[in-house]
């Protein structure tokens, strides 16, 4: 009974495994540990090794993003003969535009079948809000996009993965919506300022007490400190109209005990 389960398993698992492996590559997000693998604007991906098993030596990596629900319009642009400058990134997102561009990713011989390929990454968005033709350039902010690695050879579109999944952009949010209210303070917090206010009150009171305390034990002692009161004149060097030297009013001649 019991090995019958495992051996169940076990094909699954096979059967689980062959299916991936069959699928066409799909780009993901770059699984290397990062910071920012999603701004407002721009995305990291993971490198396309081993995406396309063609070898042919002039073969290019593109890579398309595109806002989601676009996606399908590159799909039927795809086998067009002018592709690469079809929507060109300055003007690629709006609602008159195709909301897609293209931005060459590397040589195919760059992206080899390769298991350290892990960690390395593709940042899309990193030319900012360019304006040439195939520019790598920021997202719309905000907004939910796709992404697809096609093989280009002589300018044409020879193969391409599946697209992505939908990706969300984050949204900035504006100060004034961040409600800083009383209602929005959780009952932990309410929790850790009484106890810290207590705790400080305490201390207050300790001080209190140790300063009574000292006070008692303590003679109090004339300050015998020289103080501008027992300068005569000074020079006030810093004032633009000085009288030089400076009488002080407040000079007190030295008090004998
Ligand atoms: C590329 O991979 C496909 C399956 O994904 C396979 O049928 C084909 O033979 C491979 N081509 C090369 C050149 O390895
Ligand atoms: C991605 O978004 C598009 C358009 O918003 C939608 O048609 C599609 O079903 C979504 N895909 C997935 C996998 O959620
Ligand atoms: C890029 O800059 C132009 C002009 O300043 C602006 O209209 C456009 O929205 C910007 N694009 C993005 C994606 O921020
Ligand atoms: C990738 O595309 C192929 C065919 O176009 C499809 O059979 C497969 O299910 C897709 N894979 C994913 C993960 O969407």
């Amino acid at each position: 009974m019991k090995t019958n389960v495992v051996i169940r398993l076990v094909l699954q698992l096979t059967v689980c495994t062959y299916a991936v492996k069959s699928q066409t590559a799909t780009p993901v997000l770059t699984p290397a540990d990062l910071q920012g693998k999603i701004t407002t604007n721009t995305v990291i991906l993971k490198q396309p090794h081993c995406y396309f098993n063609e070898t042919c030596s002039d073969c290019e990596i593109w890579l398309v993003p595109a806002i989601s629900s676009a996606a399908n319009s590159f799909d039927g642009d795809s086998t067009n003969n002018n592709i690469l400058t079809l929507s060109p990134y300055p003007s690629a997102f709006g609602p008159q535009s195709k909301n897609y561009f293209l931005t060459k990713v590397g040589p195919q011989s760059d992206f080899p079948c390769d298991k350290s390929s892990d960690s390395l990454y593709f940042v899309v968005g990193s030319d900012g809000n360019c304006t040439t033709t195939n520019c790598n350039g920021i997202l719309p902010t905000g907004s939910v996009v796709s992404f697809k690695y096609v093989l280009v050879q002589t300018s044409r579109i020879t193969k391409v993965t599946n697209w992505s999944a939908n990706i969300t952009l984050f949204t900035p949010q504006k100060p004034a919506s961040i409600y800083d209210g009383f209602v929005a303070r959780s009952g932990a917090m309410v929790v850790i300022t009484t106890i810290l206010s207590v705790a400080l009150g305490l201390l207050l009171i300790f001080f209190i007490v140790l300063c009574a305390v000292c006070g008692q034990k303590k003679e109090s002692k004339p300050i015998t400190g020289r103080g501008s009161m027992r300068m005569p004149r000074y020079d006030t060097h810093n004032l633009k109209d000085r009288v030089q030297p400076y009488e002080n009013s407040a000079y007190e001649p030295e008090r004998r005990k």
